[in-house]
C-alpha cells in the first residue's frame, strides 16, 4: 500500500488587521501570512482497517477527532465516499516539531497536509483551488498552509491572493511553554475593548472606520526590502493580548533593542517572532535573549522564511 510523507511548515503573520465584525461572530481581517521552514512531518498511508489512528510523540497533541488532522480525514470521507470506502482508514503518523497552540498554525497546517495526503493517496487530482476550498471548512488559516509561502488573505482569512516569495529573512521564534492564549477569547476581548472604531454597514457587517493599509508592507515585500518588511509589521490582536500576558510583551521589547529588523505577535500568540538579516544574527541574538531573560519555560526556534506551503518529502 503506497504511503506519503509530507513536510508542513508553520507560518506567522506579518500583518494581522481586524477591519470588522461578522453577524457569524468572525471578523473580516486583512492578514499577510508567511510560512517558515520550521514544520511538522505528516506521514499517511491506509492501513487496510475501518477506523483511523491518529499518532504523535506529543502528548500535548489530541489523537481523537478534536484534531483538525483528524477532521480532515473526515471532510474527505465525506465528500469522497467511495474511495473512501475503498481505501478504508488511514494511520497519520504526526512528527511535531511546530510548538503546539502557539499562533503558529500548526494544527492547520497539519490539516493541510492530510488534504493534500489523502488528495494523493485516492488519486483524486484535486487542483490547489479545489483544495483550498475544502480547506475553508476546517478553519481560517487551513486554505493559506496548503500553498503557504507569502500571501494576503482577506475575509475570514481564507481568500488568499499569493505575493512575492520571501525566503532570504531568517526568523527567531520564541514562545513560553507556560503561557497559553485562546483565539476566540483574543478576538472577543479586541471586539469589546474597540467596537467603537466600527460603523455598522447596510447588511448587518460593521466596517472599521481607519484601516491601516497593509499596502506598504505590499510594496516592501514586492521590492524584498527587510527592514521596511520588519518596521512594517502590524498585529491588531497584540492590543487584546499584551495587557494580560506582560511577559510577551516584555519579551517583543529585548528583541526590539537587539538590532532586529523588528518584532511581533504572531496571530493571537503567544509565540512571538523576531527577524533577522542573516542567520549568523539570529542564532546571536537568539542566545542573547535566552540569557538575558533566563527563563526555564522560555523556548527559542531560528528558522527561516519559506515560499511554500505543504510538500512531499517521500512516496512509498
Ligand atoms: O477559524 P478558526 O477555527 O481557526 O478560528 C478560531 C477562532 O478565532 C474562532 O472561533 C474565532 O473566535 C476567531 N476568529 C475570528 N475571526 C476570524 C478568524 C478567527 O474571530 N476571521
Amino acid at each position: 500500500m503506497q504511503s506519503y510523507s509530507l513536510f508542513a511548515p508553520a507560518k506567522i503573520n506579518l500583518h494581522l488587521e481586524i477591519i470588522g465584525d461578522r453577524p457569524d461572530g468572525y471578523h473580516e481581517l486583512v492578514m499577510i501570512m508567511q510560512s517558515v521552514a520550521l514544520g511538522d512531518v505528516i506521514d499517511i498511508r491506509a492501513n487496510g482497517k475501518e477506523e483511523t489512528r491518529l499518532f504523535c510523540q506529543n502528548p500535548q497533541v489530541p489523537l481523537d477527532n478534536t484534531n483538525l488532522a483528524y477532521k480532515a480525514v473526515q471532510l474527505m470521507q465525506t465528500n469522497y465516499p467511495t474511495p473512501a470506502r475503498n481505501f478504508g482508514g488511514l494511520d497519520i503518523h504526526i512528527q511535531k516539531n511546530i510548538p503546539v497552540a502557539a499562533g503558529l498554525a500548526g494544527g492547520s497546517s497539519n490539516a493541510a497536509a492530510v488534504l493534500v495526503g489523502i488528495n494523493l493517496l485516492w488519486g483524486l487530482g484535486l487542483t490547489q483551488p479545489e483544495l483550498r476550498d475544502l480547506a475553508t471548512y476546517l478553519g481560517s488559516d487551513v486554505p493559506f498552509c496548503i500553498a503557504g509561502g507569502t500571501a494576503i488573505a482577506t475575509g475570514r482569512g481564507e481568500e488568499i491572493e499569493p505575493l512575492p516569495d520571501l525566503d532570504n529573512i531568517w526568523v527567531i521564534l520564541a514562545k513560553y511553554s507556560n503561557i497559553s492564549v485562546s483565539t476566540p477569547w483574543a478576538y472577543k476581548t479586541y471586539r469589546e475593548q474597540f467596537h467603537d472604531l466600527y460603523v455598522q454597514d447596510s447588511h448587518g457587517v460593521s466596517q472599521r472606520t481607519h484601516a491601516v493599509h497593509s499596502g506598504e508592507l505590499v510594496r516592501a515585500i514586492a521590492h524584498r526590502n527587510s527592514k521596511q518588511i520588519g518596521a512594517l509589521l502590524y498585529n491588531d490582536l497584540q492590543k487584546s493580548v499584551l495587557p494580560e500576558y506582560p511577559e510577551v510583551e516584555n519579551l517583543i521589547n529585548s528583541f526590539k533593542k537587539q538590532n532586529v529588523l523588528g518584532a511581533m505577535m504572531s496571530g493571537s500568540g503567544p509565540t512571538v517572532f523576531a527577524l533577522c538579516e542573516n542567520e549568523d544574527q539570529a542564532n546571536e541574538i537568539k542566545n542573547i535573549i535566552q540569557k538575558q531573560i533566563n527563563d526555564p519555560n522560555l523556548e527559542l526556534w531560528v528558522t527561516k522564511m519559506c515560499a511554500h506551503g505543504i510538500t512531499t518529502i517521500e512516496t512509498k
